[in-house]
């Protein structure tokens, strides 16, 4: 399997690429083929800092770091005493959290007790989106929060991974929701469903509202919360997500009559199996701005490193036009093709150079073709002349990198004699299925599929209307 070892403690260069043998797995384990792993803060705060990855490891440090906590994938194999999972199911789950949850390799292994299905209604970047965050707010919001229906909530950084599930599920619960973030989120914390927006960035968030029933504090800032200490009603609760920080604010919780709680986040597939539930309802749906491919995985990380993302950030595994194993059609190629039959209709034959290789091969040739561009040209100028009225339709054209399939039409009204056929004044349409292969940004060989021209030829008579 593939995976990204921490070299060291460091920059996104500190991780590095490398092939490793796929793990076996214990009685109650899965071993899950990943196909997204979501990327949140604690994976940039692990790299940076070996006291977090201390922290995180209880002082065990193995040899071989792998880091990354979420991942959403399909069950590979299962343990002997594994009984909710099988073959092929797929699942996602927040991994070994605290400890070392090993999802940045494209084969993980996972007690199987941490997983939850994956709710048909989210593909897989998006499950691979939800667990840490999407757990972290229930908990937040709901186990330690206790927020009910009518209550006032403050939500910092409501467009972040945390926040903007918190947002949605202190809705789900009947809140009324204010939620912090710069301008450019405003939109996006809205349609979340939040009822007020704060832009922190304006002035201070405790100058822009009245007294609120809970803070849910997102910013790892003691000023921070200290501040939102001060926006809370007595007997107001405060949730934050730095536990550590506790001695360093009981002081003012005290002071201003308020509870605080400290949430530190842990795996369990029953907390994601109540927030498949709120999903499957509709209740929640995570929201994912940034997909990477798993070579892209260092950038995935730089991306949350900013402290700017919105919603999710993921990293998509297998994803064939990132990874390259099967590459789709470039803009530029599909561009070329519909250039291709521009040709005709605009009857630039200067183009044509642009568009065909000097050895482009047209198969079948039409009777007394010459090969190459310049054949081309000379095919274009006949039936232009014999067509005047000749336009060409590109359809669809569709295929892989240097692959392409085209379906269009061609249709005119009116013709003079051409290759012994008789003219027409009726307007005529007729089928195309080509196929072309290109390389280095022009079109190698055209085979007609239908050999329609042929076809023609032999009957003597235009089809009408698409009938060949
Ligand atoms: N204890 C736990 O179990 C636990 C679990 C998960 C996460 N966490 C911690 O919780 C924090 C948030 O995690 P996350 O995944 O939500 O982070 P995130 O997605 O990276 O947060 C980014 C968002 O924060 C907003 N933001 C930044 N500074 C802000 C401020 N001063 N006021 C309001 N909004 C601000 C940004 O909006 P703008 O660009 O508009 O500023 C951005 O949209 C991290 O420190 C993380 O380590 C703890």
């Amino acid at each position: 399997m593939e995976a990204y070892l921490l070299a060291q403690n460091g920059g996104i260069e500190k991780l590095k690429k490398v092939t490793m043998p796929t793990p076996g797995i214990q009685t109650n384990e899965v071993l899950i083929k990943t196909k997204a792993i979501g990327i949140n803060p604690i994976d940039i705060q692990v790299r940076n800092s070996k006291d977090i990855l201390g922290m995180i490891t209880h002082g065990n440090i193995p040899q071989q770091v792998v880091l990354g906590w979420d991942v959403a994938g399909v069950v590979e194999q299962t343990g002997e005493g594994v009984n909710d999972f099988k073959p092929g199911d797929e699942v996602y789950g927040l991994l070994n959290m605290p400890g070392l949850g090993n999802t940045y390799a494209t084969y993980v292994t996972a007690d199987a007790r941490q997983l939850a299905h994956k709710p048909a209604a989210l593909d897989f970047v998006a499950a691979g989106a939800t667990p840490m965050a999407a757990m972290t707010a229930w908990q937040a919001v709901v186990t330690r929060g206790h927020v009910k229906h009518g209550e006032k909530v403050l939500i910092h950084a409501a467009s972040g991974g945390v926040g903007h599930f918190a947002v949605q599920i202190a809705k789900y619960l009947g809140a009324y929701v204010i939620g912090t973030a710069s301008a450019k989120n405003k939109n996006f914390v809205m349609e979340l469903g939040a009822d007020e927006f704060i832009d922190y960035t304006e002035k201070p968030f405790e100058k822009q509202l009245q007294k609120v029933d809970v803070v849910i504090d997102t910013i790892n800032s003691v000023e921070h919360i200290l501040r939102s200490i001060s926006v809370l009603k007595k007997g107001g609760r405060l949730v934050y997500l730095q536990p550590h920080f506790q001695s360093a604010i009981e002081a003012q919780l005290l002071a201003a009559e308020v509870s605080g709680s400290g949430v530190f986040v842990n795996s369990s597939g029953e907390v994601l199996a109540e927030i498949s539930k709120l999903i499957r309802e509709g209740h929640v749906l995570p929201k994912v701005t940034q997909v990477f491919g798993f070579n892209e995985l260092p950038q995935a990380q730089a991306a949350v490193e900013s402290g700017r993302a919105t919603g999710k950030v993921v990293v998509s595994v297998n994803d064939h036009t990132k990874e390259g194993f099967i590459k789709a059609l470039t803009q530029e190629e599909i561009n070329t093709i519909y250039d291709f039959y521009g040709v005709f209709s605009k009857r630039d034959y200067n183009e044509v150079d642009r568009i065909l290789a000097p050895d482009w091969k047209d198969i079948p040739l039409a009777p007394g073709q010459v090969e190459g561009p310049t054949g081309f040209k000379e095919l274009v100028r006949n039936f232009t002349t014999a067509f005047p009225d000749l336009i060409i339709k590109v359809h669809e054209v569709f295929g892989t990198h240097e692959r392409a399939g085209v379906r269009a039409e061609m249709s005119f009204t009116h013709s003079s004699e051409f290759m012994g056929m008789a003219p027409t004044h009726k307007k005529l349409t007729v089928a195309i299925h080509e196929f072309h292969y290109l390389k280095d940004g022009k079109l190698t060989t055209t085979w007609h599929l239908e050999d329609w021209l042929s076809m023609l030829l032999q009957t003597g008579t235009w089809p009408v209307n698409g009938q060949q």
